[in-house]
């Protein structure tokens, strides 16, 4: 047995015994305790994004892992300033703003750990015409898209809860020049992981009925 899977086993709540039951249980957390989370679990998570699929085998993703203060700190502020001002673009009240904001900076504070995903197209093929170079671009934020799915199942098979975050993706340059990040990463998505406050409400799903347009 290895280091990992002994301390797995050792914190594991067991929240789900077969896949099944993790698909459904696996929810969107947005508040957390003040307990941290142990590094091997934040490795756990990254290691099951390593196995996701990607196109052309390239796993065109980078991870920035945050666990202290200061720089969740600078980047909720920096991240904030951009909402601040599009939200003011969009017309929205002062203090329905001024709400959002500190609600959106505490979901980050809060949060003992910060996995920013993020793409990285330096790996992928190029293309002359703009039509496949986007396809391209799509492809390899599709496989992000699985990467970040594999972790939030791992954190939550780990014990672990989770949240995601769009925000980086409205200002991913603000968030290379916080963090000190080459500039070919491009920021796609936060997420918060922890240890839920509480136990949220599970969404409804659309049935499957009406998501299956065609099975012959
Ligand atoms: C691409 C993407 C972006 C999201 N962005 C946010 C976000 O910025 N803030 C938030 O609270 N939840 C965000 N979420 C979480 C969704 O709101 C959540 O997954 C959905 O409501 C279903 O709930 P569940 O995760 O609890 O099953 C995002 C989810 C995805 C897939």
């Amino acid at each position: 047995m290895t280091i990992y899977s002994e301390v797995r086993q050792a914190i594991r709540p067991a929240h789900a015994h077969d896949l099944a039951t993790l698909l459904r249980s696996r929810r969107s957390v947005r508040q957390y305790q003040v307990r941290p989370v142990e590094r091997i679990l934040l490795e756990q998570m990254l290691e099951a994004a390593r196995w996701a699929p990607s196109p052309h085998g390239r796993q065109p993703w980078r991870f920035v892992v945050l666990t202290r203060q200061e720089p969740k700190h600078l980047l909720a502020e920096h991240m904030g300033e951009t909402w601040r001002h599009n939200l003011q673009m969009d017309g929205q009240e002062a203090e329905i703003v001024e709400r959002r904001l500190q609600k959106s900076r505490q979901r980050i504070l809060g949060a003992p750990a910060i996995i920013i995903a993020c793409l990285y197209m330096a790996d992928m093929d190029r293309y002359p015409d703009e039509k496949r170079q986007a396809d391209e671009i799509t492809m390899a934020i599709q496989s992000i898209g699985a990467a970040i799915q594999n972790m939030l199942l791992m954190a939550y098979d780990l014990g672990l809860d989770t949240g995601w975050m769009c925000a980086p993706l409205f200002c991913p340059e603000v968030v290379c020049e916080v963090l000190d990040l080459d500039k070919r990463l491009m920021p796609q998505a936060l997420i918060t992981v922890g240890y839920a406050a509480a136990d949220p409400q599970r969404r409804e799903r659309l049935p499957l009925s009406s998501l299956v347009v065609r099975f012959d």
